[in-house]
């Protein structure tokens, strides 16, 4: 039985070493050199060339390397019984955490401005205690942003799927409540999985639907956001700025206009990267629960599609 890596389009040396750190006897493989892909039943993914799991006739698992498992359920020619897993991780929930608190910060103490500006020229500023940020997705992601935004002081709303009931965010569900989520949000935080339902989301109707002002926040995928019609709202006033991490095409192509708008700031996808040393025990913990015939953690619902 082989362990195979597939990521054609990153390198995956960090991952191959901690792997080996942790089981030196492991039958490692790194696609395209497969011996024999009838023996792989367990393949760590990213990225993967859409079509090529078919060829893998005994295949039980594959686990993302990261927490999102769009590039994989993106394919669909995926047996439906093959397991889908993802990465929960603490390092992760952080990272995220301070990446979407430190922007907020920068929106509201104006520093993009002052340090591109060159002019001794004070603004005034608005406090986390008058600040209401609200999150799209309250899964793992989406609490620890809200439990750090707390800890600051914000006013922490939350939009998911089901009902939930989260100790000091006031949270709303479903389609019907969007609206009444939206409106009072001053800063918006788009923490979503990406799938068939919340492709696009952050369209033109959903931004007027935020106060006069509003900021942005895309931190999940770039294929949540319509780009043309954020450019729309920021430039005609609706919106103060958005500040974007994900996008369609990465890299974002330098002629892209986002670069050129003083109004959105650019991030190259950095809000929170799976740490392999740290993943790497849990990867290794569902290829022992598969070979025990066990159940698996983090499996992916792929109905749901996250
Ligand atoms: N930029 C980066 O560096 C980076 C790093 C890691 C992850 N990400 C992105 O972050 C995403 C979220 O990760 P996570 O671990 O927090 O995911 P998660 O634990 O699966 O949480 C997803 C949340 O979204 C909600 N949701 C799903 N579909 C919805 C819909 N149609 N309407 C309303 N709410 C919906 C779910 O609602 P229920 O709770 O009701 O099911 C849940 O609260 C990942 O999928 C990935 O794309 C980005």
């Amino acid at each position: 039985m082989s362990f195979l890596i597939i990521s054609p389009k990153k390198d995956p040396k960090a991952w191959i070493e901690a792997l080996k750190a942790e089981a030196p006897d492991l039958d490692l493989e790194v696609y395209p050199q497969v011996k024999d892909p009838s023996k792989v039943e367990y393949v760590l993914s990213w990225r993967h060339p859409h079509g090529i799991y078919r060829d893998f006739k005994n295949l039980k698992v594959i686990a993302s390397m990261g927490a999102g498992i769009d590039h994989i359920i993106s394919d669909k020619e995926i047996p439906e019984h093959i397991q889908i897993t993802r990465v929960v991780d603490e390092q992760l929930t952080k990272d995220m955490s301070v990446f979407v608190l430190s922007l907020i910060l920068e929106h509201l103490r104006n520093l993009a401005q002052h340090h591109s500006q060159n002019e001794w020229k004070p603004t005034s500023y608005q406090l986390p205690e008058d600040t209401q940020v609200g999150i799209m997705g309250m899964g793992v992601l989406g609490v620890g942003v809200a439990e750090k935004l707390i800890q600051n002081k914000f006013n922490v709303t939350g939009w998911s799927r089901t009902k939930k009931e989260i100790l000091g965010v006031t949270t709303y569900h479903g389609d019907e409540q969007l609206e009444e989520f939206l409106r009072e949000s001053r800063v918006l935080v788009n923490l979503l999985p990406l799938t068939s339902e919340t492709k696009n989301v952050l369209q033109k109707s959903l931004f007027e639907a935020l106060p006069k002002g509003a900021f942005v926040i895309n931190v999940a995928r770039g294929e949540h956001l319509v780009e043309d019609d954020l450019i729309e709202v920021i430039n005609n006033g609706h919106l103060a700025g958005a500040a974007l991490d994900v996008f369609r095409k990465e890299p974002l192509p330098r002629e892209h206009p986002f670069w050129k708008n003083k109004k959105i700031r650019v991030s190259p996808h950095i809000a929170s990267i799976t740490n392999p040393v740290t993943v790497v025990p849990q990867i290794l913990e569902n290829y022992e629960r598969m070979k025990e015939g066990k159940e698996l953690k983090n499996v992916v619902d792929r109905e749901k599609e996250y």
